[in-house]
């Protein structure tokens, strides 16, 4: 049976999600709301808008629709500026090695991210080509929790969903794959995670699972 990982990006095959913190950060302490890193770990996995309405639903704020969307704009700004200088030397740890042997072992890989701006990411890793589907936050019209990414990549890999296989550092994204059925395991920030099927230190780690 044909076997497939779908892949989440930022915090998982590179460390973007600290970008992320940062642009929030800025963006709240310009606009005097609380931000810390307990609140930025409730949007990993989280799309841009609904992650604006998280912080100010925790600061209580109230802004129009135009005032959020100028204020999401100028997070992404931030963000985007942090992105210019990435490079494939800022890919986390024994990523590389896995996708390589992944391929190898002729698994399917796709990437599953909330995110809009993926597509440019890994091209600036250069690593676009290994990925035979690649669903992101222009694909979708729900944010993870909702299994909607995961779904689209897995539809997309054409594997059945017992060998599909999905890596996660946010508790959504569990969430996600589990009610996709699909095969959840966490890394990094979901390496304890009490829902994932699997957990794991370290990416590599993966082969044994799927093997
Ligand atoms: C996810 C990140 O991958 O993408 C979230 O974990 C982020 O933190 C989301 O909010 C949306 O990202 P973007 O790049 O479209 O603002
Ligand atoms: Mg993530």
């Amino acid at each position: 049976m044909n076997k497939g990982v779908i892949f989440d990006l930022d915090g998982v095959l590179v460390s973007t999600d600290h970008y992320h913190y940062l642009a929030w950060k800025r963006m709240a302490e310009e606009e005097n709301l609380a931000f810390d890193e307990t609140l930025n770990n409730q949007l990993r996995g989280v799309s841009r808008m609904a992650s604006l309405d998280i912080i100010l639903t925790y600061n209580k704020a109230k802004y129009s629709d135009e005032a959020k969307t100028a204020l999401a704009t100028k997070k992404n700004t931030y963000y985007r500026v942090s992105l210019e200088d990435l490079n494939p030397t800022h890919m986390l740890p024994g990523a590389l090695k896995t996708l390589n042997t992944l391929k190898e072992l002729g698994v399917k890989l796709a990437i599953g991210s909330s995110s809009k701006n993926a597509r440019y990411i890994l091209n600036k890793l250069e690593i676009t080509d290994y990925f035979d589907a690649i669903v992101d936050g222009t694909d979708i019209t729900e944010s993870k929790p909702h299994p909607e990414v995961f779904l689209k990549a897995q539809e997309a890999l054409g594997v059945e969903k017992s060998a599909c296989y999905v890596i996660e550092d946010a508790e959504s994204g569990i969430e996600a794959a589990n009610r996709a059925n699909l095969i959840s395991i966490g890394i990094n920030d979901a390496e304890t995670s009490p829902q994932a099927k699997h957990t794991i230190h370290a990416l590599p780690e993966l082969i044994k699972i799927i093997n």
